[in-house]
């Protein structure tokens, strides 16, 4: 969502004429898109900030701005901690980066603008988009469903739909420019529809995107696991461009940790539906988030998600060691696991996952796979890269002339995160 709304602010002030400096040493302005997700992510901007505060001693006409998600969590703080910065604005805000930014040059000091509304000022569209096979597109801002753990509903606002034609329109034109693969992105991508006028859910979207001429592929994350049912599932089997490839966040396979981060499902229902999925989508790709060392967590529920993710399988996992979030509801929990505990924890489940993706990959080989080819690879020039229909990145021999184009490939080998293929 964060590189979407990047590609936003980037475009705009490109057609304000702004150009992108090829060095820091050259920039007039610095803006840092940032997340709140985890405090880390806000340690690192805070870090890189710091950095250019003393560029500005020499330079005091270079301007930095904190845009996104921190400028909406501490607004006029930012200011007060970090009084070398000048412009501040939330992620709702930045369709008047241009205004701000005039404003900061005519030497207005401090320029905020952190709406508390939250919603999306602007219909954008597509012209915010640099180019290549893949998209991004918006159907809905914002998040209704407060995992106590998480910050998105504080600083990305209340869930909000996009009227279909908007987005139907705005896919029209990115594959007028180019575009071949099409992600779909909500934080909850499953309650899509909800308040618009036009009733609609999303695997009925899902059905009008796969009728425009020109998408070759589909994707969409993220799904709620209280909210993915049959009928996504059935969209995902029935519809010929939605790829197979689901990300459906865990977060733990402990039911106590489940209901204390507010999931709304047991362990068991989340499994239910996997299986559900797995019969009718039999090649279906998964992937999932997990926190680990969450308020309480003990060794049990910690193995309980270990065993999770082994049983289930996914293909890839991203986990995370807990950060309190204030306002989030879990800041108020005592934050017991211990920073040793989180990381040994954090590293003995990605070694589980590394093994599980290899034996995943391992399980291809043999098998003919279509590809959209994206680019070429960064190992060799004469191979290209591509992903799988369930989202399993290939390597394949090829060059430049296939990129946008879908291909067949026979698996012949795997690494951890990889597949080889060679065309035939
Ligand atoms: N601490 C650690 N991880 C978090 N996530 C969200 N909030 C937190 C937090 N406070 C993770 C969840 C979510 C992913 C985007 O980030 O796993 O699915
Ligand atoms: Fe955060 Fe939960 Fe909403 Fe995802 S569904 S953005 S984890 S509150």
């Amino acid at each position: 969502m964060n590189v979407r709304d990047s590609e936003i602010i980037w475009e705009m002030l490109r057609e304000a004429g702004y150009e992108r400096a090829g060095a820091l040493e050259e920039a007039d302005v610095a803006l840092f898109n940032t997340c709140s997700v985890r405090q880390h992510a806000e340690d690192r901007v805070i870090g890189n900030i710091r950095k250019l505060a003393c560029r500005k001693k020499k330079n005091p006409g270079f301007k930095i701005g904190v845009l996104g998600c921190m400028g909406r969590r501490h607004g006029e703080m930012l200011f007060k901690e970090y009084p070398f910065l000048d412009l501040v604005m939330g992620p709702s805000d930045i369709y008047s980066v241009r205004e701000m930014l005039d404003k900061v040059f005519a030497g207005e000091e401090k320029v905020i603008a952190v709406r508390k509304d939250k919603r999306p000022r602007e219909k954008v569209r597509n012209k915010y988009w640099d180019g290549g096979v893949s998209a991004f597109v918006n159907i809905m801002y914002g998040c209704n469903n407060y995992c106590s753990y998480c910050i998105v509903p504080y600083v990305r606002g209340r869930e909000v739909s996009r009227p279909k034609n908007d987005i139907i329109d705005e896919i029209k034109e990115l594959v007028d420019r180019g575009a071949r693969e099409i992600t779909l992105l909500g934080q909850n991508v499953n309650s899509y529809g909800r308040g618009l006028t036009n009733k609609i859910k999303f695997p009925e979207l899902l059905e009008e995107v796969n009728k425009i001429e020109g998408v070759s592929r589909i994707r969409f994350t993220t799904s709620h696991p209280k909210d993915a049912d049959k009928s996504l599932f059935r969209a995902m089997k029935d519809l010929d461009k939605v790829s197979e490839n689901l990300h459906l966040p865990l977060q733990s396979g402990s039911n106590k940790m489940l209901d204390l981060m507010n999931r709304k499902y047991t362990y068991e229902e989340y499994l239910d539906k996997i299986n559900l999925l797995k019969s009718m989508v039999p090649d279906v790709g998964l992937s999932t988030d997990i926190i680990v060392g969450f308020p309480s967590e003990k060794e049990k529920d910690y193995e309980a998600t270990e065993k999770a993710l082994e049983a289930i399988g996914y293909n890839s996992a991203f986990i995370f060691k807990y950060s309190p979030r204030s306002p989030a509801v879990s800041a108020c929990l005592v934050d017991d696991v211990s920073e040793e505990e989180k990381k040994a924890r954090n590293n003995e489940l990605l070694a589980v996952q590394k093994k599980v993706s290899y034996k995943k990959n391992k399980e291809l080989i043999g098998s003919r796979q279509e590809v959209l080819v994206e680019k070429v690879s960064r190992m060799s020039k004469d191979e290209m890269t591509g992903r799988t229909r369930n989202n399993v990145s290939c390597v394949f021999p090829g060059d430049e002339s296939l990129i946008g184009q879908m291909i067949e490939v026979e698996i012949i080998g795997n690494s951890t995160y990889t597949l080889k293929g060679a065309c035939t």
